[in-house]
């Protein structure tokens, strides 16, 4: 199926370039409606609804999300967004003074900002790890990691895919690597959909990952898998009815994750539909996954060519350094700023970053697609780029 009939599956605006994907996801039709049809049932009796239908749909939902991301169910908790699965996996982590938190310069700045309030509620001290540009070594993110972390380190955040660069860390790896004492949080934010992904096996007691991303699911639909021994003193942002409830053969940690306060379910509800149609589209996941790997690569590629613009990551190890994203430097008109840069690009239709983040010495245009999009949609993201006064750069 040509990218343009693919594009029919989703709701996009056909007026717009959309080159992406990764800060918002985009979901099928398919997977719009079934939230509605979830909203109808809710709105046509909302007792019948919450009372007796909500536990066994969220239970269903949740056995297919955690098959899709090599979780077991119960330790899945369903939650708006990475951002909010990364603030529960904090507060469950006691600190002390003078304890270390690690993460490295290209950390998710929402993230950040959650370890800074963490740390100075605790009195410890976040370290910051440098990660060089151009990456030229795929182990390079985990051992910038390991290099920060000392005995007074606790904990490390570490994001699976980097947000402003597009970098897979081998957090597995990481895992292994870390003295027992350390806690990692792996936020996966952009890793289901884009990675073959096994969090159980990854060896972090906390992994976060969106659905709304890769996965194709309606907005607000995301998860925090917590590993068995820590479920216990997991507790969720809000406490409600679950705190007291009997537990009637259930669990303290699913009573009180299941339930903060009466909430619209209808995103992650329709996250398996969202799975089977993105699936039943791009002939199965893995074909999905490559299908955007090589998406982004190549598109970053011919930018990079057409711009005079160089790749952040080194060619020879894109394959497993990067997942369905990839990033080129470039120089910003005189005066400008990639906020002003991204409103004119709005104003043109074109949905594409352009990253100034301290992590990187240069700003970034960074390229992501799925199923709807094709190469034939870098010549115009090309033209606008130039229109508006963008250049490449050299860097390697
Ligand atoms: C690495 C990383 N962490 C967290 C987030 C936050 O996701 P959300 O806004 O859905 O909470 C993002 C979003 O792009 C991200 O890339």
């Amino acid at each position: 199926m040509s990218a343009a009939a693919m594009r029919a599956a989703f709701a996009l605006d056909p007026a717009v370039l959309h080159w992406n994907h990764g800060s918002y996801g985009a979901a099928p039709r398919a997977a719009l409606a079934a939230q509605q049809a979830v909203r109808d049932r809710i709105e046509g009796a909302t007792m019948r609804f919450f009372v007796r239908e909500l536990a066994p749909a969220m239970a269903a939902a949740r056995a297919a999300v955690a098959a899709f991301v090599g979780a077991d169910p119960d330790g899945l908790v369903v939650v708006p967004n990475a951002t909010h699965a990364v603030a529960i996996a904090l507060a469950a982590v006691p600190l002390g003074r003078g304890d270390q938190i690690v993460t490295t310069t290209h950390a998710y700045r929402a993230c950040k900002n959650q370890l800074d309030r963490k740390a100075a509620d605790a009195g410890a001290e976040v370290v910051v790890a440098p990660l060089a540009l151009p990456l030229t070594d795929a182990a390079a993110p985990a051992q910038a990691v390991l290099a920060a972390v000392t005995p007074r380190t606790r904990l490390v955040l570490v994001d699976h895919v980097t947000s402003p660069t597009a970098i897979v860390c081998d957090v597995a790896a990481l895992a292994r690597a870390l003295p027992p004492a350390v806690t990692l949080i792996v936020d996966g934010a952009h890793a289901p959909g884009s990675l073959a992904l096994d969090v159980a096996a990854i060896g972090a007691p906390y992994y976060a990952g969106n659905l709304h991303k890769w996965a194709c699911a309606p907005k607000g639909a995301a998860f925090l898998w917590v590993a068995p021994d820590r479920r216990a003193a997991t507790r969720p942002l809000v406490v409600s009815h679950g705190a007291t409830l009997p537990l009637d053969g259930s669990t303290r940690f699913r009573r009180e994750h299941d339930w903060t306060g009466t909430h619209d379910p209808s995103a992650f509800l329709a996250a398996p539909v969202a799975l089977a149609t993105i699936a039943e589209l791009g002939g199965g996941w893995p074909a999905v996954r490559a299908h955007n790997h090589r998406l982004a690569l190549a598109a970053a590629a011919a930018l990079g060519e057409a711009l005079g613009a160089d790749p952040i990551v080194a060619p020879a190890i894109a394959d497993v350094a990067q997942a369905s994203m990839a990033a080129v430097a470039v120089e910003l008109p005189p005066g400008a700023t990639g906020v002003a840069l991204v409103e004119a690009l709005l104003a043109r239709g074109v949905e594409v970053p352009v990253v100034e983040h301290p992590g990187t010495p240069w700003p970034l245009v960074r390229v992501s697609g799925h199923l709807y999009n094709d190469l034939g949609e870098v010549a115009p993201l090309v033209d606008h780029l130039r229109a508006l006064g963008v250049r490449g750069r050299r860097i390697a």
